[in-house]
This record gives structure tokens, sequence and C-alpha cells, in this order.
């Protein structure tokens, strides 16, 4: 009955709210980080950095990073130009809160007045966090939401080593709540870096498996943003040059980590995701790989990438238009094909790119007895935030994941042929446009 009420409420109640939200999110003044693009762009920004005068600055990094020994470069610049630092190299995936806590007592012990964002998606959000955290003397879950800060935090700079989350232009930090088993959203114009270097040098030595699931993340913002009723004419341009780029290069840069030209196009395109989806927002892909990250630790672009063509598909004639232009610009498809075919050619080849790049369509973690409770907490994630272009029932949000199980992990027959003909029902659904 309460899913019954809720998928109700879901269907009838919230588009004018988000459509409030939408013109909130258009008239809202979202700063853009100053840019810095090419090889050696760290060290230019670590020499930039030094003009500004800060008294202490704190590198928030990841072992891996220091052990590669890719912040030196910036950190020698630094050095160079006479500005102190001190590296926080504690980050882990997801950046878990525990860590962001040690991260904040640096800071303030260190009494730091900058801060260095340099890795992937979760060293540049724990930054954000420990920045906007110790300016409210607040611990970060009470950050949790939509400005819940009552200062920004100290200047922050962004080095990102992976192509991406986008995160060094975007107004999210993504940060994981260990003991509840869930990944949480603060946001905030303010935590937006002042300036980013995309510096390729630093993303030659990233392993193929993290270069496939992290550009399939930076092609699910860009798709994800522009399919939602949030899009607007700037992140339209922004997403589809990022899904054009990252046809063309991301197989390249997989297949050959060193190439330089590919790895440049793919930092750029993970910032224009990044730049698009900052304001129109992600959807349902991302609230489900949401709860797969937290619950099971799937890493973020791998999670979306295994649910970005079953959740297009579920969309299906509400994104048909759309999704035929994704086509042309992916140039999986030419000018004058029928919008269906091109419309199928480009969900056709999200499953095909996935199998090019050594992306499973399974998830091996993922258990029935789990998926009531990831769908719940999806629909809910979805609900609250994202303008998604066709509204999920928990029945439909069930049935996408199960698109998702092991086979060995699959329902036996009998319990498949109930989910199938909730799934008929669920079709019946009205599609809203
Ligand atoms: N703030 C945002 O707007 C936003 C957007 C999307 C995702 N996210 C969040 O970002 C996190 C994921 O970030 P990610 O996908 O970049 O992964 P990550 O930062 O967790 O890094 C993944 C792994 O790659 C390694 N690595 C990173 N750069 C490397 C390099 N150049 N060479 C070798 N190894 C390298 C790291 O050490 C780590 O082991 C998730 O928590 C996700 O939810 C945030
Ligand atoms: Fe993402």
């Amino acid at each position: 009955m309460a899913n019954l009420i809720g998928d109700t409420a879901r269907s009838l109640g919230l588009p004018p709210l988000k459509r409030a939200a939408g013109l909130v999110t258009r008239l809202l003044p979202i700063p853009q980080p100053l840019l810095m693009v090419g090889p050696g762009a760290s060290v230019r920004l670590g020499q930039a950095i030094g003009d500004f005068a800060h008294r202490k600055i704190l590198v928030v990094t990841d072992a891996v990073i220091t052990r590669l020994g890719l912040i030196k470069p910036m950190t020698d610049a630094l050095a160079a130009g006479g500005t102190a630092y001190v590296v926080f190299d504690q980050v882990t995936p997801d950046a878990p809160i525990p860590m962001i806590e040690r991260g904040i007592e640096l800071f303030r012990n260190e009494a730091c007045d900058a801060i260095v964002a340099f890795g992937g998606g979760s060293a540049m959000d724990a930054a954000k966090a420990i920045g906007l955290a110790a300016a409210n003397d607040k611990h970060p879950r009470q950050l949790v939401g939509y400005f819940k800060g009552l200062h920004g935090p100290v200047p922050i700079y962004a080095v990102p080593t992976t192509a991406g989350t986008g995160s060094e232009v975007t107004v999210a930090a993504v940060i994981s709540d260990p003991q509840n088993h869930r990944k949480l959203v603060i946001a905030d114009t303010r935590i937006v870096p002042r300036m980013a270097a995309l510096d390729p040098c630093l993303m030659t030595g990233l392993p193929a498996p993290i270069t496939a699931a992290t550009g399939m993340d930076a092609l699910t913002h860009a798709v994800e943003a522009y399919i939602g009723l949030w899009s607007t004419e700037f992140s339209d341009r922004m997403a589809l040059a990022a899904v054009g780029m990252i046809y063309q290069n991301l197989p390249v840069a997989f297949a050959d980590g060193q190439n330089l030209a590919a790895r440049e196009k793919m930092a750029l395109a993970s910032t224009f995701a990044g730049l698009a989806f900052t304001r129109a927002n992600v959807g349902n892909v991302h609230a489900i790989a949401h709860q797969l990250g937290g619950l099971y630790h799937t890493p973020h672009g791998l999670a979306n990438a295994i649910m970005l063509a079953p959740v297009l598909r579920f969309c299906g004639a509400a994104i048909q238009a759309k999704l035929a232009v994704l086509a042309l610009r992916s140039r999986v498809g030419g000018p004058g094909e029928p919008e269906a075919e091109l419309a199928q050619k480009f969900l056709d080849s999200v499953e095909a790119m996935n199998r090019s790049l050594g992306i499973p369509r399974h998830l091996d973690a993922l258990r029935e007895a789990d998926i009531p409770g990831l769908a719940e907490a999806a629909c809910r994630e979805a609900d609250a935030n994202y303008p998604v272009p066709r509204v999920m029932s928990r029945d439909e949000c069930e049935a996408l994941l199960r698109e998702a199980l092991p086979k060995k992990a699959r329902p036996r027959q009998a319990a498949r042929r109930k989910s199938t003909t909730t799934k008929a029902r669920a079709r019946k659904a009205p599609v809203r446009r």
C-alpha cells in the first residue's frame, strides 16, 4: 500500500516541484573555475597558486597518487614559489566520513587557508567536504543536502587524475557513510573549485579498467544531463560535445593509456560533462549507482556503466528524439536515418562500448534479497533530486536492477514469473514526456 501511494505521488505530484527547482537551477549563478589545460597544466597551476600568497595549503589526495609521484611537479612548483603545504593522502574510494574527519583535523591543526584537491572524484570530493566542514565547524553529515553551511570554504583548486567525475567543476561532493552503507551528497555552489588543471600527463598510468569505468561515468553524466528535464542550451552544448569526444577518445585511451591526445580529450570531455550535469543534474542511472556504491562499494563508474543501457531502454519513447541526436553526435548513425533507428543505434552502441571496454553486463556482488531495499532508496534519491524524463516506480526499479543480477543469483522460475507480471503491469503506466 505504502508502495502504491508513493508511486502515485511520484507520478502525479512531483513534476511541478521539479520544474520550480529546475528554474532555480537555471537562475542560480554557478561559478566556473579557470581552467588550465594540457601537458604540464598541474605545474602551471602550482605556479599560479604561488602568486596568491596563501599561508599554507592542504593537498588532499590518495596514497596511490603520492606513490606514483603525481603530485610532485605541482608541489615542487608550490615550494619554488615559497608556498608552504602539507599533504593529506589518506583518501580512500568514495570518500568515507571517518577519513574526512581526519582531514578536517589536519586542516585545522596546520591552520591551512587553501586546499588543492588532487586525484579522482574521491579525493576531490573529500577535499570539498573538508573545506566546507572546517569553514562551518560542522560534521560532514550535517552538510548533506543543499546549502547547509553558512560559510563557504577556503579557496579550493582542483587537479583531476581520472576522466571522470567532473568534480573539478561541480557543485557536488559525494561522500560515503560506512556505518549505514550509504552515499551522501553535499551540494553548494561555493565548493566549486576556483581553478582546475586538466593535465593529461597525470593520467597516462591510469589502469585500463579504471579508464573504462571513469570514462563511462563521464558519458553517463553527459547523457543524463541531456535527456533530463532541466537541460538548457548551455548544458546541451556541453553534454553533446562530451558525448562526441568520449566516443572518439575513450576507446583510444583504453587501448593505449600513453596516448596524451586521447587522455587530454577525455579530461576535457569529463569537464564538459561536469559543466552539463552540475546545471541539468543526473538521473535514474546515478540514483541506482549510488545505492550499489553504498552497499557493495561498486566503483561508481562501473555501476553507471552497467545501469546506463537498461535505464535508457526503460525511458523508451520519452527520450527517442534525444537518443537520435546522441546517435548523430556519437557518429553511430547518420543524418537522414529514421529517428527510431537512430535511437536504437545509440542504445546498442552503449552496450557495444561496454563490451569493448571489458565492462560486464552483470554485477557480481548484487543479491536478489537486497534488490527491494536498493530500489526503494534509489527511487527516494531520484524523487528528491533528479528531473528524470520518465519516473520509475519501485517495481520498475527492481526490474532494472534484476537485469544486472549475475546469472547464479537469478530468482527461481516462479519468482521470475511474478516479477514479469509486475513488469507487464508497470509497462502500462503512462510515460510522461
Ligand atoms: N562531485 C561530483 O560531482 C561527482 C560526480 C561523479 C562521481 N563522484 C564521486 O567520485 C567518486 C569516484 O571517483 P573516481 O571514479 O574518479 O574514482 P576514485 O577517485 O575513487 O579513484 C579510483 C582509483 O583510481 C586510482 N587513481 C586515480 N587517479 C589515478 C591515476 N592518475 N593513476 C593511477 N591510479 C589512479 C585511485 O587511487 C583509486 O584507487 C565516487 O565517490 C563518486 O560518487 C562525484
Ligand atoms: Fe557520476
